[in-house]
């Protein structure tokens, strides 16, 4: 189930965005693919949960029926539940000199003071509606940290500036922002074939 949802083929947006930062101050990029991975064992994970009926209920993701469709709900928290382990597991044994604070800026943007924030925040909305500001609150969380971290943890494995990790958060949010604007644009606009997920969703 955990193989399921990760090899079915998602854009790899996540891993690319670590790989390209991590390209700016060093030329080979192996020693930060146990980093990519790991990014996204993880949002594949938020995915899965995403996805079960105690949430958003979607049958339809990367073009293939939903990991809890295909291996019943137990399965698919214990799914999510592997992958984040081992997202963890993969990064702890990479022996990369600076592993921990990857690690750690991986745990702070998908833990309770991030992904799973924005999260709780869209759950919430549902039930009580709310306001721009919400809105906002709930982008920057539940996708720019996670658009974030990719950023930040390749330029720190790569030994960057300061000054060029806080320029990429910079970036990472806007960009993590825009996104997910798109994404909520996209479910009006888009076509399922192209997104592999059903449209029409957020209006219901
Ligand atoms: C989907 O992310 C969830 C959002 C944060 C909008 P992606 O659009 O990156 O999904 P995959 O990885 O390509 O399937
Ligand atoms: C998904 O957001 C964000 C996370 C899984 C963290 P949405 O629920 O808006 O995205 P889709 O439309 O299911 O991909
Ligand atoms: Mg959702
Ligand atoms: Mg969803």
């Amino acid at each position: 189930s955990m193989k399921y949802s990760l090899l079915a083929g998602g854009k790899r947006l996540r891993p690319v965005l670590l790989l390209a930062a991590y390209h700016m101050a060093e030329a080979d990029l192996t020693p930060a693919l146990p980093f990519a991975a790991a990014l996204e064992m993880v949002h594949t994970y938020s995915l899965i949960h995403d996805d079960r009926p105690a949430m958003d209920n979607d049958d339809l993701r990367r073009g293939k029926p939903t990991c809890h469709k295909v291996f019943g709900e137990g399965m698919a928290v214990l799914a999510g539940d592997g992958l984040l382990s081992l997202a963890f597991e993969t990064m702890a044994q990479s022996g990369h000199p600076r592993a921990f604070l990857a690690l750690r800026e991986l745990a702070l943007r998908c833990g309770t003071r991030g992904m799973v924030a924005g999260q709780c925040a869209d759950l919430k909305a549902e039930e009580t509606g709310g306001d721009e500001a919400l809105l906002q609150y709930i982008h920057l969380h539940k996708t720019a940290d996670l658009i974030t971290a990719p950023i930040v943890m390749g330029l720190t494995l790569a030994g960057a500036e300061d000054t060029l990790i806080e320029a990429g958060r910079e970036y990472g949010r806007n960009l993590g922002v825009a996104f997910q604007v798109i994404d909520d644009i996209l479910d009006v606009t888009g076509s399922e074939a192209v997104l592999g997920k059903h449209t029409g969703k957020d209006a219901k």
